[in-house]
């Protein structure tokens, strides 16, 4: 496996492969990598070179400590890439991102700022755009793979696809890979205690039950089982931020009896560390 550490490097190495006929396919990540990253790198596509890039962005972060603190694990993370056969790993340093990276972004840009996550992390999906933008113009994937877990990214990702790039980038999307008593996988994970992540599972599974009720006594319903949710985590610890429900496109709020699919977004505290999850109705 290839290891590149600088932007022009990494420019030089796909246009290399481009100029070779070959077409990319780029993971980003930012390490740490578990069984949820390792589900996006069995991408099928055989034919396409692969690239992992691994960076902790520091303009998606809600605080430095946050930052600081980001589990840093090259060693074992090399050793997966290469046990899945990655072709290259972009593994760019934090000052040479920050002198390339775009300075403003048009905010008004982003789509669904009041909505989920956005709602309470602003720069954090600014930053991300930043970042994800950069990889793609470095990079020059025409296939890039995310996870469902993060949602709303995949809809910020499509929709700096369609802006900048015409659309020509494929974003395919991953489910979400869970623990067996269906935890999330998350980087955050590591935070928890084994009892907290116990606990903390409680929110996939009350979520399947509002889902079932949903489905069965129709979406009016969401207003009332909402506040029975967020009462039940209460009594367990769990401080809910948000729990919504929303089509898959994220256009529509206000379920009506049409042909579109529904999923339920949470974001969630537990012991002071704030998860997210959704799923399909
Ligand atoms: P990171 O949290 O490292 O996640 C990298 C990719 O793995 C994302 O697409 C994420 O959705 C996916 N992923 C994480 N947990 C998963 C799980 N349990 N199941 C399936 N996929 C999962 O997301 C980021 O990094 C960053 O925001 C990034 C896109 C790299 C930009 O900095």
């Amino acid at each position: 496996m290839k290891i590149i550490t600088t932007i022009k490097d990494q420019i030089e190495y796909s246009n290399s492969l481009i100029q070779n006929g070959k077409n990319i396919t780029l993971i980003p990540t930012m390490g740490n990598l578990h069984k949820g990253h390792e589900s996006l790198l069995l991408d099928n596509n055989i034919d396409n070179k692969k690239v992992v890039s691994i960076y902790v962005n520091p303009l998606q972060f809600d605080s430095t400590q946050d930052y600081e603190t980001y589990p840093n694990t090259y060693d074992k993370d090399i050793e997966i890439l290469k046990k899945h056969k990655i072709d290259c790993l972009f593994l760019p340093q934090v000052n040479e991102i920050e002198k390339n990276i775009i300075k403003k972004v048009n905010v008004s840009l982003l789509p669904y700022m009041d909505l989920l996550c956005s709602k309470y992390r602003e720069d954090h999906f600014i930053g991300v755009f930043k970042i994800v933008k950069l990889l793609f113009e470095i990079v020059k994937p025409s296939v890039a793979c995310f996870g469902e877990k993060d949602y709303q990214q995949i809809q910020l990702v499509k929709h700096i696809v369609r802006n900048y790039f015409s659309d020509k980038i494929d974003i395919k999307c991953f489910k979400t890979v869970r623990e067996d008593n269906g935890l999330a996988l998350s980087s955050r994970n590591n935070h928890l205690s084994s009892l907290d992540k116990e606990i903390a599972s409680n929110v996939y599974k009350n979520l399947n039950v509002l889902a079932n009720n949903l489905k069965t006594y129709g979406f009016t319903i969401f207003h009332d089982l909402k506040k029975q949710f967020i009462a039940e985590m209460g009594e367990k610890n769990i401080r809910i931020e948000y729990i919504e429900l929303l089509s898959n496109d994220l256009s529509d709020r206000l379920p009506k009896i049409d042909n579109k699919q529904y999923r339920l977004f949470v974001a969630f505290y537990i012991s002071n560390i704030r998860l997210i999850d959704n799923i399909k109705i």
